[in-house]
C-alpha cells in the first residue's frame, strides 16, 4: 500500500499574489514603495516563477532607516503596555492568517507544509505572544534599560517567517524600530507580514522591509543611522558584519552556522533515537543551523543503530512541499543543491561510505535524497564543514569522555542532542558540551521563553527568553556616558632596557600562572605621577608574555568547575586582604594619579569584591517551563578565558570592577591593567598570593595597551574580550577578534562611572561574564 498525494490548496496564496500582480516593492513607512531593479523569487519544488521582488539600493535602505528613525521616538514613548497591545495584535493577526502564511512559506522555500503549518507558524505566533509579555513587563522588570533605537535585521532563507518573528518580536517589544532584510530566496512571507501588520494597526515606520541580496544587507549593516545589527546566516557573512560594524558603536548579535553532534549512548532507546535522527537532520531538508548533522554512536550499538536508521531512511518520502504526507520537500535553490552534491562527493573521495535509500524523488525541481555517510574521519571535510542539506555523517565512540571530546571537536557550538536512558549520564554530559542548546532525548525543540544561540563560531547573543530581550536593550546608565576626558598631561612612558638594574625601589614583574614573572623582553617602563615624578617601574609585557598568560589561564580550567560557594569564599578573602592593606593602596593611588578620593576608591573596591562574593552563588540561571511535558534549564556558564584592558580612570576600582564579575562566574582572566597607573594592580599580586586564588585564574601583564590588546584580540584561545580604554582600542578589539568570534564588551572610549554601582556593578556586568546554555529535558516514557 502506498500513500496517494494529499495536496494542500494554494488558491489563497495565488489570490494574494494576484492582488499584487505578483510584483512587490519594498515596505517602507507603512506602504509598498516601488524599487528600481528587480529579481524573481521562484518555487524550489518546480523552479517556476512565484513573484518579482525589488532589489534594495542604498537609497531604499536610507529611506527605510529614516522611516524607522522617525517612528522610533513615538514607538518607545508609547510605553510597554501600548507596545504589548500591538504585539498581541500581531500574534492574533498571524493566527488568523496561519494557513496563508504556511502555504506561502512552503511554496517560496520548498519546505513541507506539515512543517510550516505545525512548526514555523505556531512558533512565530508564540514569539509575538511571549514578547507582548516582555513589553508589558518592561517598566517593572527591565527598568534600568531602554531601547537601543533603530535595528537592522538580516535573516536567512531556511526559516523565513520564524526568523522574522525571532528578530522582530523582541526588537519591537523593547521599543526599537526595525529595518528587515529578508533572504533573497524567500522574501514573500516578510512582505505579507509587513502588509498585514499594518492592516492590524502597527504604526508606519515601526517595521520596514527592504528586499534584496547580499549587497542590500551590506548597505543596511553600513548605514550610519542603524544602532544595532542582528544577523542570522553563514559564519562567513557573520565575520564580515563583525568587521564592518567594528568600532562604530553598533551593537551586534550573530546567530551562525553549526555542525551539531547527535550523541547516542548504548543504553539509549534506539528506536526513539532513530526517530530523533529523522527530526535532527531531515527536518527542513537538513537546512537547519542546529541540525544534528554529526551522529556519534557508542560502539556497542553502532551496527544495530545504523541498520535501523537505514531501514527508516527507506521509508522517508520526498515530494512536493504542499503534499501533506511527505517528510522532505525541496532544497532551496540549484546552487545549494550543487553545493550539497559536491560536499557529498568530497566526503566519498575522502573515504566515506555513502548510503542513500532506494526512494523516488520528483522528476523535476530541486531535490536531494536523505543521505548517510559512514566511515567518516574526524578531520574530513564532511565532518567539519556545515553541509546545510539532508546529509548525516556518522562516527563511533567508546566512552563518555570520548563522546564529549568528539562532540566538542568543532569550531562551531550551536546545539547538541544526547540520547541515554540514564539521566545521570545525560546530565553529566550536557554541561561539558561547548554549545548553547542541549536536547536530552529530544532534538530541535524551540520555544520563545527559552533562549537560543551559540558558543564559539556559532555566534554570540541569544534569541528568546530573558537573555534574548536584553540584546535589544541598553543600560540607561551606559547610554548616558560621555567620551572620556582627554588626559591633560601627556606622559611618555619611558622604556628602558636592562630589567635587572632597578632605578627606583623595585620593579614590579608580571603575574602569570600564580607567580611573579619577569617580562620576556627584559624591559621595564617607568611610571610617573601627574607632575612627572617617578613613582615606580613595571615590566613591559610583550606578545610572548600574553601567550604565556593565556596558556596559564587555559590550564586553570578547574576554576570554571569550582563551586560557586568556593569562588565566593575567595572573593571575600580578597576583600579581607585588601582591607588589611587599605592605607597602603590609597597612598599608592594618590601618588600615581594625584586624585584626592584615593581612600574612597579603595573602600569602593573592597565593597565591590564583597558584592561579587555575594553574587557568585546567586546569579544562577533559571528553569523554564516551555509548552511541553518537560523543563529547560537555563545555565549561566562562564565564557572561559577572557582578556581584559582596564581603564586608566580609577586604576584599582576599574580593575576590580572588571576582574571580580568575571572570576565570580568562573572565568579565568588575562588582565592588562591601566597603562598609566598600573601600580595598584601590581601591588595587588600580594593580595592574590595571600587569598588562595588558584594559579592562572588571574594573570596580569603590564605594558603598552595597544600592542597587548592586539595579541589578546587575535589569540584563538581567548574566548572573550573586555576593553575599557580608548575609542580606537574598542574598534581594534572588535575588528581583530573576528577570527574565533570572541564575545566582546567594549566602552567605545566612553567614561564609565566606576563609583556608581548602577553602571558598574552586579547583573549589568555579570550578564556579559556568562553565556547561557539551555538544556531541554522532556519527561515521560
Ligand atoms: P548568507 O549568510 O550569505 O545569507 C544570509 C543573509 O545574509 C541573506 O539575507 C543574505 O542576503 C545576507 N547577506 C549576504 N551577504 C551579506 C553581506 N555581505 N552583508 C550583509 N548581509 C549579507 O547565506 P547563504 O548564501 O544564503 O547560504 C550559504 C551557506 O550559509 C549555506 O549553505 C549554509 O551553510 C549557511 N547558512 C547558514 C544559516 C544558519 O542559519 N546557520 C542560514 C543560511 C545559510
Ligand atoms: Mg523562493
Amino acid at each position: 500500500m502506498d500513500y496517494g498525494p494529499a495536496p494542500e490548496s494554494d488558491a489563497e496564496v495565488r489570490a494574494w499574489l494576484a492582488t499584487h500582480k505578483s510584483s512587490f516593492g519594498h515596505f517602507i513607512g507603512g506602504k509598498f514603495v516601488p524599487g528600481a531593479k528587480h529579481f524573481d523569487s521562484t518555487e524550489p519544488a518546480t523552479g517556476k516563477f512565484l513573484a518579482r521582488v525589488a532589489e534594495g539600493s542604498n537609497k531604499d535602505i536610507d529611506a527605510a532607516v529614516s522611516a524607522a528613525r522617525r517612528a522610533q521616538g513615538p514607538w518607545e514613548k508609547l510605553g510597554g503596555h501600548g507596545r504589548a497591545r500591538h504585539l498581541y495584535a500581531l500574534a492574533r493577526m498571524l493566527q488568523r492568517h496561519a494557513r496563508l502564511f504556511a502555504v506561502l512559506e512552503s511554496l517560496d522555500n520548498g519546505k513541507p507544509i506539515r512543517e510550516t503549518r505545525d512548526l514555523d507558524v505556531p512558533l512565530a505566533v508564540r514569539h509575538f505572544y511571549h514578547h507582548a509579555g516582555w513589553a508589558q513587563l518592561q517598566d517593572s522588570e527591565l527598568a534600568a534599560y531602554k531601547a537601543i533605537g533603530v535595528v537592522g535585521q538580516i535573516i536567512p532563507w531556511n526559516f523565513p517567517l520564524l526568523m522574522l518573528a525571532w528578530k522582530v518580536a523582541p526588537a519591537l517589544a523593547a521599543g526599537n524600530t526595525v529595518v528587515l532584510k529578508p533572504a533573497e530566496f524567500t522574501p514573500l512571507t516578510a512582505l505579507l507580514f509587513a502588509e498585514l501588520a499594518h492592516k492590524a494597526g502597527l504604526p508606519p515606520g515601526v517595521l520596514n522591509v527592504v528586499t534584496g541580496e547580499g549587497a542590500t544587507g551590506a548597505a543596511l549593516v553600513e548605514h550610519a543611522g542603524v544602532d544595532k545589527i542582528a544577523f542570522t546566516g553563514s559564519t562567513e557573512v557573520g565575520r564580515l558584519i563583525r568587521k564592518a560594524t567594528a568600532g562604530t558603536g553598533k551593537s551586534l548579535t550573530l546567530e551562525l552556522g553549526g555542525k551539531s553532534p547527535f550523541i547516542v549512548f548504548d543504553d539509549a532507546d534506539l528506536d526513539g533515537a532513530v526517530e530523533g535522527v529523522v527530526d535532527a537532520i531531515w527536518f527542513n531538508q537538513g537546512q537547519v543551523c542546529c541540525a544534528g548533522s554529526r551522529l556519534l554512536v557508542q560502539e556497542g550499538v553502532a551496527t544495530e543503530f545504523i541498520k535501523r536508521l537505514k531501514r527508516r531512511m527507506g521509508k522517508l518520502r520526498v515530494g512536493h512541499p504542499l503534499d501533506k504526507s511527505i517528510d522532505m520537500g525541496a532544497i532551496i535553490d540549484p546552487i545549494q543543491l550543487k553545493r550539497i552534491g559536491m560536499l557529498v562527493d568530497k566526503g566519498v573521495a575522502e573515504g566515506a561510505e555513502k548510503f542513500q535509500p532506494e526512494i523516488t524523488l520528483p522528476a523535476t525541481g530541486c531535490f536531494f535524497p536523505p543521505t548517510l555517510l559512514t566511515n567518516v574521519e574526524t578531520s574530513s571535510t564532511v565532518a567539519t564543514e556545515e553541509i546545510f542539506g539532508p546529509v548525516l555523517v556518522s562516527m563511533t565512540f567508546r566512552t563518555p569522555d570520548e563522546a564529549v571530546m568528539l562532540a566538542n571537536n568543532s569550531r562551531y557550538g550551536l546545539s547538541a542532542s544526547v540520547w541515554s536512558e540514564t539521566i545521570g549520564l545525560a546530565l553529566d554530559i550536557a554541561p561539558k558540551l561547548q554549545c548553547g542548546v542541549v536536547w536530552v532525548n529530544a532534538t530541535n525543540l524551540f520555544d520563545a521563553a527559552v533562549g537560543f544561540g551559540g558558543y564559539r563560531e556559532s555566534g554570540f547573543g541569544r534569541e528568546g527568553g530573558r537573555e534574548g530581550i536584553y540584546e535589544y536593550l541598553k543600560l540607561k546608565a551606559w547610554a548616558a556616558r560621555k567620551p572620556k576626558a582627554v588626559q591633560r598631561i601627556a606622559i611618555e612612558a619611558e622604556v628602558k632596557p636592562n630589567f635587572d638594574e632597578p632605578s627606583v625601589d623595585r620593579t614590579a614583574k608580571l603575574f602569570i600562572g600564580g607567580k611573579q614573572a619577569r617580562p620576556d623582553g627584559n624591559y621595564s617602563r617607568t611610571i610617573l605621577s601627574p607632575s612627572g615624578k617617578i613613582v615606580g617601574e613595571v615590566g613591559e609585557g610583550n606578545r610572548k608574555d600574553i601567550r604565556n598568560a593565556v596558556a596559564a589561564a587555559r590550564a586553570a580550567e578547574g576554576w570554571s568547575k569550582a563551586t560557586a560557594h568556593n569562588r565566593a569564599q575567595i572573593l571575600y578573602y580578597m576583600a579581607e586582604n585588601l582591607s588589611a592593606r587599605a592605607d597602603e593602596f590609597a597612598s599608592r593611588i594618590k601618588a600615581m594619579t594625584g586624585v584626592s578620593k584615593a581612600k574612597s576608591e579603595v573602600k569602593a573596591s573592597i565593597l565591590r569584591l564583597f558584592s561579587y562574593g555575594a553574587w557568585a552563588d546567586k546569579y544562577d540561571g533559571a528553569v523554564h517551563s516551555p509548552p511541553l511535558r518537560g523543563v529547560a534549564l537555563a545555565m549561566n556558564e562562564p565564557l572561559g578565558v577572557v582578556g581584559m584592558i582596564c581603564p586608566d580612570e580609577a586604576p584599582l576600582l576599574g580593575f576590580i570592577s572588571l576582574v571580580a564579575p568575571l572570576i565570580a562566574m568562573g572565568n579565568r582572566a588575562v588582565v592588562v591593567p591601566s597603562e598609566r597607573h598600573p601600580l595598584a594592580a601590581t601591588d595587588f599580586y600580594q593580595v592574590l598570593e595571600t587569598s588562595d586564588v588558584p594559579a592562572g585564574v588571574i594573570n596580569i601583564v603590564t605594558g603598552g595597551r595597544d600592542t597587548l590588546l592586539k595579541t589578546l584580540a587575535e589569540h584563538d584561545d581567548v574566548d572573550g574580550l573586555w576593553v575599557f580604554g580608548s575609542k580606537e582600542n574598542s574598534a581594534s578589539a572588535e575588528k581583530l577578534s573576528t577570527g574565533n568570534l570572541k564575545r566582546t564588551l567594549v566602552d567605545h572610549g566612553l567614561a564609565t562611572d566606576w563609583f556608581d554601582s548602577a553602571s558598574s556593578e552586579g547583573p549589568v556586568l555579570l550578564r556579559h561574564a556568562v553565556q547561557v546554555k539551555n538544556i531541554w529535558i522532556p519527561y515521560g516514557e
